[in-house]
């Protein structure tokens, strides 16, 4: 396959992935417009947990948050990575601006859409918050926060978006963050735990169709940013959970042997029939891995802060 033109990342990233076997595309694409607001139908479903869980987590244990996070009141710049709409955000940030935290809040996001809408919704719910919004790459947003200022940092990483990395690069995230904070700076970031299968995979294959639309949207933003000719009806979406390995999975499967042609591409894409494209993993973890992970890239772990159900876990973890 030769290519004509890689001019963007996002083209570079397809051309990468659809010519390698497997097939695979990389779930951070997902969050174009559309895909942001087709992922907040799939928050608001009931099969999908996980947004419930670290609600609860917040609305029940914000104080005890806190407390930890900064014991002597001190003041903070809280930066969330991937921080979409922002809903649970909310609660713990007005419960810190109700016990007078002197925080200023980064949020940072791919989606520009949502960074908007958080804004927005941020300033009128809470209009003495200090917000500085930044669109772009989590990576991106490390480098150029780093020097803001000498505040202490608290860093966010919620909602289990660490599930959408493969094991190698969470620990190489972990590690790169790591580096990019000061000794004593802190991390919240939330884990989904390994659970019934019967309850993990209708989130992930639901009967309202929303993350087949989700998986969908992407063959649809490369037909309009990418000048290819996707067929959706040709695709269609398939999930499965391994509880042994405590991954979801997503896969878009083509119904038939068809080609695909990119403008971008010099050639186009085969696919023979039942051939998948692997499109996201979501990996479920336990207490084991939490550790291991925290271990093995220079943090302490401070806290552990579980819904009632203990399916969620916000693990808090202080850079050594
Ligand atoms: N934290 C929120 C949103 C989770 S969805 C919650 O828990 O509800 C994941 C979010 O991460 C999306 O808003 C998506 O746009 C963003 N995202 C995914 N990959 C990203 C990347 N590489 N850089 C910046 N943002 C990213
Ligand atoms: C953002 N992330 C944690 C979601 C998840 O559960 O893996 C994305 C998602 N994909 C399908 N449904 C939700």
């Amino acid at each position: 396959m030769k290519i004509k033109t890689i001019t963007q990342t996002f083209a570079a990233d397809v051309y990468q992935g659809l010519k390698s076997n497997p097939k695979s595309l990389m779930s951070k694409y997902f969050y174009d417009d559309e895909g942001s607001r087709i992922f907040q139908k799939i928050m608001r479903m009931p099969e999908y947990y996980p947004t419930d869980c670290e609600y609860e987590i917040f609305d029940t244990k914000a104080d005890a948050i806190l407390k930890k996070i900064v014991p002597y009141n001190e003041p903070f710049d809280l930066i969330e990575l991937g921080a979409g709409d922002g809903m649970k955000t909310k609660l713990l940030l007005t419960h810190f601006l109700e016990q007078k935290a002197d925080v200023n809040y980064m949020p940072v996001d791919i989606s520009e859409e949502a960074m908007n809408l958080l804004t927005n919704d941020f300033k009128s719910a809470m209009p003495d918050l200090n917000i500085t919004p930044f669109v772009g790459d989590f990576y991106d947003a490390l480098s150029k926060i780093q020097h803001v200022d000498k505040r202490k940092k608290v860093y966010m990483f919620l909602g289990s978006t660490i599930g959408n990395f493969p094991h190698h690069k969470a620990v190489s995230f972990f590690r790169k963050l790591n580096k990019y904070m000061s000794s004593g700076d802190m991390f919240l970031v939330g884990f989904d735990l390994k659970k019934s299968p019967e309850i993990v995979l209708p989130a992930y294959d639901d009967p309202h169709g929303h993350t087949a639309a989700f998986n969908l949207n992407l063959l649809t933003r490369m037909n309009r940013e990418l000048g290819a000719d996707f067929n959706l009806g040709k695709f269609f979406h398939y999930a499965a959970y391994d509880p042994i390995t405590g991954s979801a999975k997503s896969y878009l499967i083509s119904k038939e042997s068809q080609k695909v042609y990119f403008e971008e591409f010099g050639e186009p894409v085969l696919f023979a029939k039942w051939e998948p494209i692997f499109m996201e993993i979501s990996q479920k973890y336990d207490m084991q891995m939490i550790k291991r992970f925290a271990g093995d890239t220079n943090f302490t772990i401070m806290d552990n802060f579980y819904d009632s159900r203990n399916y969620f876990v916000n693990s808090l973890w202080e850079a050594k």
